[in-house]
């Protein structure tokens, strides 16, 4: 039997550390760490995210707002909302919630934010001082993972890391992260020949396909620690008998449940630690978005 890494857990504990942080710079600066999020569009998904993000932020006590920008704007309209909040003072974190609409540039917008105030870690600045290891701010998730193994013991250093997935979003900072701690890091992609021969031997396995099932028990070394990214909704219709059964009350109160990358009924006997899905990763991205604003806020202050 595996260890579970909680999620909800290590995520609160980090939630709680930046309240406690942001009561003291209220208490001698009188000014809140604050967010900005611009949300353009209807995208259903993209308005719970922001949603999810702008809670994050009462929770920890932090200002934060959202700004809503209808489906049909225009680059230059986003671009001017972003000058507007590089501009002020209150804000110390911008966000631009993707995917965007068509029409927009999305990498004219991400390249608009100033790095210090760029608490997704998008722009080519942050991107670059991640690789030439200067001190930035690095994208939630990829930081969340580390936190994740950091935060359950788990040793990096010399360890074998393979990533499964190369996103700019998850995948390339996360192996970067990984390097940057001392281990020796495989990235795998949809390309790659024979992704068993890269898994099977890795004590550290990180999944970000959004591929469900894609790694299996014989996939897998023992008593290494999985953590899977992958978020796929399977409804009723398409599940497996051992799904149906185990997600009983998912499929019966709302038709579909979640599940990672990970065939987690048969790989997590055999592993040594793994995240479940939901609770595992998910939990850890507003947490270290919440953090990257933190810090985002204590440097503009000038607190450090
Ligand atoms: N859409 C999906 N994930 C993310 C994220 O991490 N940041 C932003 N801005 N948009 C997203």
């Amino acid at each position: 039997m595996a260890i579970l890494i909680d999620g909800n857990k290590i995520s609160s504990d980090i939630k709680n550390e930046i309240k406690q942080e942001t009561e003291e710079i209220v208490r001698t600066k009188g000014i809140k760490p604050g967010l900005s999020v611009i949300l353009v569009g209807e995208n259903p998904a993209s308005k719970v995210y922001v949603s999810n993000k702008q809670k994050g932020c009462d929770e920890v006590g932090f200002a934060s707002e959202t700004i809503k920008m209808p489906e049909n704007v225009t680059t230059e309209d986003v671009l001017a909302q972003i000058d507007k909040l590089n501009k002020d003072k209150n804000t110390h974190g911008i966000l631009v919630q993707l995917p965007l609409p068509q029409q927009i540039d999305k990498n004219k917008v991400l390249e608009a934010i100033i790095p210090e105030k760029d608490v997704d870690g998008f722009h080519p600045v942050n991107m670059g001082k991640l690789v030439a290891q200067q001190d930035c701010l690095v994208p939630a998730t990829a930081a969340g993972i580390i936190q994740l193994l950091k935060r359950s013991g788990i040793n990096l250093k010399g360890s074998n890391a393979t990533m499964v997935g190369h996103s700019e979003i998850v995948g390339k900072p996360c192996t970067l992260l990984l390097l940057n701690e001392w281990a020796t890091v495989t990235i795998c992609h949809i390309e790659t020949r024979d992704l068993k021969m890269h898994t099977k031997d890795a004590d550290i396995l990180i999944v970000a396909t959004g591929v469900p099932y894609l790694i299996k028990e014989d996939m897998v070394k023992e008593g290494s620690a999985v953590i899977d990214v992958g978020i796929n909704r399977i409804t009723k219709e398409k599940a497996n008998p051992d799904l149906l059964e185990w997600r009983k009350s998912d499929f019966e109160t709302k038709g579909a449940t979640l599940i990672g990358d990970v065939d987690f009924l048969k790989v997590e006997p055999k592993v040594g630690y793994i995240t479940p899905v939901p609770g595992g990763v998910g939990p850890m991205t507003i947490a270290m978005l919440l953090l990257n604003t933190l810090k985002a806020a204590k440097k503009l202050m000038g607190i450090i």
